[in-house]
């Protein structure tokens, strides 16, 4: 997606730790209209699949699942973060390993909101080694629903997560790719 390419290069900051920053239209302050073409960017990506539901993560993955979710006309859960494992047998729980903030979360969704009938598209802002979105993955396995793809706004290609998800058949779709990063820029795979 040429548009949120150009956006990176102009407005990202590649920080220590292989992390890039784009608090100033992504992560923090949003652009709104940035944010509804990357919607309609997934929908025109995954339109062919049946959708019931967009899964995503708390916090920064809510705005661009939203985005999506208008063009598809369902529903977002989101999965709700704790420090430790829920109790309630109504939901269903994994545990996620963060690479960027190294330590570990609980994430957690009600079973009244996804089940066997569900056909999920999971989004997320970020992918790095993929943690997140294999917690979701067994979330939805937990819950019987059928996951149709993994779609996210910036994957670090270098970190391996989405490469690992697309050996296993799963259809991934991450609208910029970074390759590298680092004193000579950025750069994005084909
Ligand atoms: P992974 O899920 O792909 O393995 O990634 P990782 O554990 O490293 O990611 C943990 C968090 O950091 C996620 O947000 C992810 O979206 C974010 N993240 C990963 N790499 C980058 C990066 O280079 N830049 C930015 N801006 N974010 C990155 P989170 O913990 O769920 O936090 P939240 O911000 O969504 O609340």
């Amino acid at each position: 997606m040429e548009l949120l390419k150009d956006r990176i290069l102009r407005d990202g900051i590649v920080k220590a730790g292989n992390v890039l920053k784009v608090d100033s239209f992504l992560n923090h302050q949003i652009d709104i209209r940035l944010m509804d073409e990357i919607g309609r960017e997934f929908y025109r990506r995954f339109q062919d699949e049946r959708i019931t539901k967009i899964l995503t993560i708390e916090a920064s993955g809510i705005a661009v699942a939203c985005a999506a979710a208008r063009y598809f006309s369902v529903p977002v859960v989101f999965a709700r973060k704790a420090k430790s494992s829920t109790l309630d047998t109504n939901a269903y729980t994994a545990r996620i390993k963060s690479f960027t903030h190294k330590d570990t979360n609980w994430a957690m969704v009600s079973a009244n909101y996804l089940d066997e009938d569900d056909q999920v598209l999971i989004i997320d802002d970020f992918m790095a080694e993929g943690n997140a979105a294999q917690g979701l993955l067994e979330i939805c396995d937990y819950a019987g629903a059928t996951v149709v793809g993994v779609g996210v706004v910036i994957e670090k290609g270098f970190q391996g997560g989405g490469d690992a998800l697309r050996e296993n058949g799963i259809h991934v779709e991450s609208l910029a790719i970074v390759e590298s990063m680092g004193p000579e820029g950025i750069k994005f795979r084909d």
